[in-house]
């Protein structure tokens, strides 16, 4: 039975056990797509040559459908470079859970009727070159999940919307223009893994509600123009594998506990900041580190001899800080012991005040190392001729300090 009405009708047969839902829906879903399809300009793939009326639209492209219904539930398009804008009439496709527009050319704004789709879990719209700001009626989504608008020239505040999306997970807004600062109602939702936003022009203090997110996996906001301490809680997150706040304007101390209280660290980056004080031993109790750096601020104090108890340390930079101690002329003894780091392959002290011989056992740090930067300190004595035994080495900065001697012919 067909029941082809202009206006919604629900039927239901309930006899002999089958529910017949005879719906103007699956049309609809039709049209949308087609308007969708319409605001599609250029499709150099053809992956859109699918959509016509030959073929039912759950066959086509980039379309999956509910078995049962023959709804439109999920739409991925990503990567197919297609070239247009986002038709409005998504707002019809009621029943999908996902869109995947990411890696394409879309422009213009991304359209407010996404708001009607209540069981969206999954907008990815990422790389792309949507303009204006993140929708207001996105607040209507309140299954979402997993938000990327990455890579596009969105602008405006952040949304303040975060109490509608209890479930949200993902929420992904790096490399936009967004400006104003972070909402402390960004604490308002309960679930949240991952928070990229990273490259902006966001302003202010990063506010502390940020730590009610005690699942936070990935806290990534470096490249923008926030201020002011880092609010203790943060440093507490202890799911935390990667903290960047690179490139900001952040002030004091990091905690001395640091290691301890983020022991599933990977990548922790605080370079281009304001830190001062000395950097935590504790450090090396994040065990899965592979990435630290902190260079440009002012660090100072001694390096922690125990960075080599670092098995994984594959990036170590910390230069542009003042680490020197005059007190201690020869501070260079840590260089004896990340020869146990045997993933090494940035190693980045540059003018970091260091004073002292440049010691032997620089011949023992891993092959894997590929760039050492050394230049501007205060190192004296000469290049070991065993320099040859670092044969990955790309890169070597020893230039503006006190070495004597020649420079040894195996380089
Ligand atoms: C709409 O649903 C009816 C009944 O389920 C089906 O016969 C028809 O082919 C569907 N139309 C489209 C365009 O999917
Ligand atoms: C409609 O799509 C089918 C399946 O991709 C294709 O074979 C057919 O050529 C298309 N028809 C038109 C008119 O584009
Ligand atoms: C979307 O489609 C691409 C292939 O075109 C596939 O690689 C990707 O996994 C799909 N994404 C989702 C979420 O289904
Ligand atoms: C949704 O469909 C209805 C009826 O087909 C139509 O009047 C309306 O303009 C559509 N809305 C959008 C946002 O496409
Ligand atoms: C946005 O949401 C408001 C309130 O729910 C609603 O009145 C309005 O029609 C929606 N706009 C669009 C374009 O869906
Ligand atoms: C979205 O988030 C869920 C968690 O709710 C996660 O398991 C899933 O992998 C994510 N899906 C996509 C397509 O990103
Ligand atoms: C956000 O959470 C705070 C408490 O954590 C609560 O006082 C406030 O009412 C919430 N705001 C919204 C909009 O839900
Ligand atoms: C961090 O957690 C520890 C132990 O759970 C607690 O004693 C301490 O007060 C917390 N610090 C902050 C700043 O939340
Ligand atoms: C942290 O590491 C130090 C040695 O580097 C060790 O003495 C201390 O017990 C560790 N703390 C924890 C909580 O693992
Ligand atoms: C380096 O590794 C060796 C052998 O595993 C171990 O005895 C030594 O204590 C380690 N050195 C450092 C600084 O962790
Ligand atoms: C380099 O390491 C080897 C083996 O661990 C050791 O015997 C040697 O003394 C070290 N050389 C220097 C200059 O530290
Ligand atoms: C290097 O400088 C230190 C003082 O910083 C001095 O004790 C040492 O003798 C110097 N070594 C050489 C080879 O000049």
């Amino acid at each position: 039975m067909i029941f082809r009405l202009g206006i919604l009708v629900i039927l239901v047969l309930t006899t002999s056990n089958i529910s017949v839902f005879a719906f103007p829906g699956n049309d609809t879903d039709q049209q949308a797509l087609l308007s969708f399809k319409a605001s599609i300009t250029a499709d150099p793939s053809g992956v859109l040559d699918s959509w016509n009326n030959s073929i039912h639209f759950c066959q086509w492209n980039g379309i999956t459908c509910s078995p049962r219904r023959q709804r439109a539930t999920v739409l991925n398009l990503s990567s197919q470079h297609l070239v247009g804008t986002f038709s409005p009439h998504i707002g019809n496709l009621s029943f999908l859970r996902g869109i995947y527009l990411s890696q394409n050319n879309f422009h213009g704004s991304i359209p407010n009727e996404i708001g009607l789709l209540f069981r969206l879990q999954n907008l990815d719209l990422g790389l792309n070159s949507f303009q204006g700001g993140c929708p207001p009626n996105l607040s209507n989504c309140a299954d979402i999940r997993n938000i990327t608008m990455s890579h596009n020239n969105l602008e405006g505040k952040l949304p303040t919307t975060f109490a509608s999306w209890p479930k949200l997970y993902w929420f992904d807004l790096q490399e936009n223009h967004f400006t104003g600062s972070i909402p402390p109602l960004i604490g308002n939702t309960s679930s949240l893994h991952f928070l990229h936003l990273r490259a902006n022009n966001l302003v202010g203090n990063i506010p502390s509600e940020v730590a009610h997110h005690t699942k936070l996996e990935v806290l990534c906001l470096s490249l923008n123009y926030l201020s002011g301490m880092v609010p203790r809680p943060l440093y507490n997150l202890s799911s935390l594998y990667i903290f960047s706040l690179t490139q900001n304007k952040l002030k004091r101390t990091l905690p001395a506990d640091l290691g301890v209280t983020l022991p599933r660290l990977q990548g922790f980056l605080v370079s281009a900041n304001r830190f001062s004080g000395p950097l935590p031993a504790s450090i090396t109790n994040a065990s899965d580190l592979t990435t630290l750096d902190v260079v440009v601020n002012s660090i100072t104090g001694t390096i922690p001899n125990n960075l080599g108890s670092l098995p994984n340390l594959e990036w170590l930079n910390l230069g542009h800080n003042p680490l020197g101690d005059s007190t201690r002329p020869d501070d260079l003894s840590f260089f004896n012991f990340l020869a146990n780091c045997t993933h090494l392959y940035h190693l980045g002290l540059g003018q970091s005040g260091l004073r002292g011989q440049l010691p032997n056992s620089i011949i023992n740090l891993s092959t894997t190392i590929q760039l050492l930067f050394l230049y501007s300190n205060h190192i004296n004595g000469s290049i070991p001729r065993e320099i040859r035994k670092l044969k990955n080495l790309s890169v070597l900065s020893f230039s503006d300090n006190l070495l004597t001697g020649t420079i040894p012919e195996s380089i």
